[in-house]
């Protein structure tokens, strides 16, 4: 039988419809929550994906302020516009879109965004929150949203057995802390894996649910998947595919097509985790605006 298909653009949709009386209750107060994202160089995958948080940030009636940089800009200049956007009252949420080019040390500069409008949860603060189930803190976005895609289709991941492929720190690392804390969204058993892991399938295999983000276009096979699995692709590829006009195709780092017929649920990809990843960031953007305002009234 074939799986149950996860919609990241329908919950992601959810998730906006739910943001909008929010954004609505802090504009009736003066406040439009702001977004800066930040693009430095002419990287054309990271030009589509700041464009997309951008155009997204505009359509729910927040303020967005998109900051391109070339690629030579010294690391100096980057700081100073971080900390100009810090200092900047209409902006709540800060997002330096990586990767940096290569004179630019990524860990300063991430670093350098204030913990109170790290929407990307980035900084050591958010991540050493995080890992520590401590204090409040912004859930890093796709994590975020691979947690809330299980929820809102119906697979609470407390006490599943979870496995990650992958321990990026983008995306790998932060989703076993998610899913290890206690309460809404964690409580799962958490097994990581990575590159210099011995029989992965074997290991997959035992999975509930298998979180995929290993950055390899489909590398999970149908053979790897526990029938009855849930199955989230974290990953974006695109392959030549000379039957396609555009001369290419896009997919996950599962192999979709074989993999639906073993699992019990699964996100596509394109159409899964990506949508989410934006969504998760409005709704950091929010909140963090929501924080501002709470403490000005205090
Ligand atoms: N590059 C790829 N994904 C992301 C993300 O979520 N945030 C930032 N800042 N850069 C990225």
């Amino acid at each position: 039988m074939s799986a149950q298909i996860i919609s990241g653009r329908a919950i992601a949709d959810e998730i906006r419809t739910e943001l909008r009386p929010r954004v609505a209750a802090l504009r009736s107060r003066g406040i439009t929550p702001g977004l800066a994202t930040v693009l430095v160089g002419d990287n054309s995958a990271s030009q589509m994906y700041v464009g997309m948080k951008n155009k997204a940030a505009q359509e729910l009636g927040l303020h967005s302020r998109q900051i391109t940089l070339p690629a030579d800009t010294p690391e100096a200049e980057l700081l100073g516009m971080v900390a100009g956007l810090n200092a900047d009252p209409t902006i709540h949420g800060i997002l330096v879109q990586v990767p940096l080019p290569a004179h630019i040390d990524e860990g300063k500069v991430i670093e350098a965004v204030h913990p109170s409008k790290d929407v990307d949860g980035f900084h050591p603060m958010s991540v050493g929150r995080l890992a520590t189930d401590s204090g409040d803190f912004f859930a890093p976005c796709t994590p975020a949203g691979v947690v809330e895609m299980l929820l809102r289709s119906g697979h609470d991941p407390a006490g599943e057995h979870v496995v990650v492929v992958g321990r990026s720190n983008l995306v790998g690392r932060p989703i076993a802390s998610l899913l290890l804390r206690k309460g809404r969204g964690g409580d799962a058993t958490v097994t990581v894996c990575h590159s210099r892991t011995r029989d992965l399938g074997a290991i997959t295999r035992t999975a509930d649910i298998l979180v995929v983000a290993m950055g390899r276009p489909e590398s999970i096979t149908a053979d790897m998947v526990r029938p009855g699995a849930v199955v989230i692709d974290v990953g974006t590829h695109r392959v030549p595919d000379p039957s396609s006009e555009r001369g290419y195709r896009v997919c996950g780092d599962v192999l979709y097509d074989e993999v639906k017929e073993v699992a019990g649920a699964i996100t596509p990809s394109p159409g899964g985790v990506g949508p989410m990843t934006i969504a998760m960031l409005l709704a950091n953007t929010v909140k963090s605006a929501e924080l501002a305002a709470a403490e000005a009234r205090d």
